[in-house]
């Protein structure tokens, strides 16, 4: 293998950038030349592709996004979209791409593969919901972004005694709202993979109440509702003041966090020594802490889901006992 390429495609997530970094520089240290394909799969079928140097990966692990830029592609679903892709791969004399995304832009990577194209996938999304990895790149930032967040709403919340729901994104997994509601000891967490119960939530709201707590934080994954309209199901039971706040695409930005940059540097690294080895149709992912190489069609039958333990976790850490 000679020439390979990386793209990064979905939505944009804090650490995409050191994984692209690690692709860089893994393949120039195997004599590869490696190659940039901006705009995800959108512009790999109008052939934006730009030779990557070492010089072009340095000071970028620190930035948040892609340097690379993202896209959503739907055309690319199609057959006739793929083939045309691969032929543009071709006529640069690529022989080997990594795709860095989540669960959308991993099929497309595998579709690739059907076609006998060799790609390696690497999963990044705040979302982190992609299966066969415990961690998908940008997942650890988002929720220390939520988490400094509440921990300064906290603050007003607190002063003013209000109820305050904090939606969280995620699409359907409820991830992010369960780890940055254990990490800033949320009154209530509300995530798709468990029924929820108004009259659960309003208890716990009058009981602090009751104590004189006035500040309840409810973290809301955005699969489950939208924040207004839990707001207007709390209100039809109690009287209350409560404030929505989306936190929205900040969750996508800032500087990765450690985690994300060593997973990041891992995954990159682990890519292309998977190509170098003539192996394809895979992505890497990490499992009890270790990176692993999995096939695409294997990661789907994993399914990703939160620790149901964590959640029962926090909810236990919530109870109050009277002696
Ligand atoms: P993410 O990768 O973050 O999950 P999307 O689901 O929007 O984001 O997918 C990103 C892109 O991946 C899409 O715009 C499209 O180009 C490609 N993609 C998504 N689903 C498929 C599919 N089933 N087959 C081929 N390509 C796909
Ligand atoms: O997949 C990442 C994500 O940020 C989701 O959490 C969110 O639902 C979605 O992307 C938002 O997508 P868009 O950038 O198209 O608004």
């Amino acid at each position: 293998m000679s020439k390979i390429a990386v793209l990064t495609s979905g939505g944009d997530a804090p650490g995409m950038n050191a994984a692209i970094s690690a692709v860089v520089r893994r393949g120039l240290s195997k004599n590869l030349e490696v190659y940039g394909i901006k705009y995800g799969y959108s512009g790999l079928i109008k052939g934006e592709i730009v030779k990557l140097d070492y010089e072009s990966t340095e000071g970028i692990i620190s930035q948040g996004g892609t340097v690379l830029k993202s896209a959503r592609c739907e055309e690319f679903k199609f057959l006739n979209v793929q083939k045309r892709a691969i032929e543009v791969l071709h006529s640069k004399g690529i022989k080997g791409l990594v795709v860095i995304g989540g669960n959308g832009s991993l099929k497309g990577a595998e579709s690739l593969s059907a076609l006998g194209f060799p790609v390696v996938g690497i999963p990044g999304s705040i979302d982190n919901d992609v299966p066969g990895t415990d961690f998908s790149i940008g997942f650890d930032s988002a929720v220390n972004v939520v988490i400094d967040a509440i921990d300064k709403i906290r603050y007003t919340a607190a002063s003013i005694g209000r109820i305050i729901i904090i939606e969280v994104m995620g699409r359907k997994s409820g991830d992010i709202a369960l780890w940055s509601g254990i990490g800033a000891d949320a009154e209530s967490i509300i995530i798709p993979e468990v029924d929820f119960n108004i009259e659960h939530i309003i208890k716990s709201i009058q009981d602090n109440q009751r104590r004189n707590k006035m500040d309840n934080i409810i973290v809301l994954a955005e699969g489950v509702c939208s924040g207004e309209e839990l707001k207007n199901r709390i209100e039809a039971y109690l009287h209350a003041e409560i404030r929505v706040m989306t936190l929205g695409y900040l969750q996508r930005g800032g500087s990765p966090s450690a985690l994300d940059r060593m997973i990041a540097s891992k995954m990159g690294v682990g890519a292309v020594d998977l190509l170098c080895q003539g192996k394809k149709g895979l992505m890497v992912g990490i499992k009890n802490n270790q990176l692993r190489a999995i096939p695409f069609e294997e990661a789907y039958m994993e399914k990703h889901c939160v620790d149901l333990d964590d959640y029962y976790l926090a909810d236990s850490m919530r109870k109050r006992f009277v002696l």
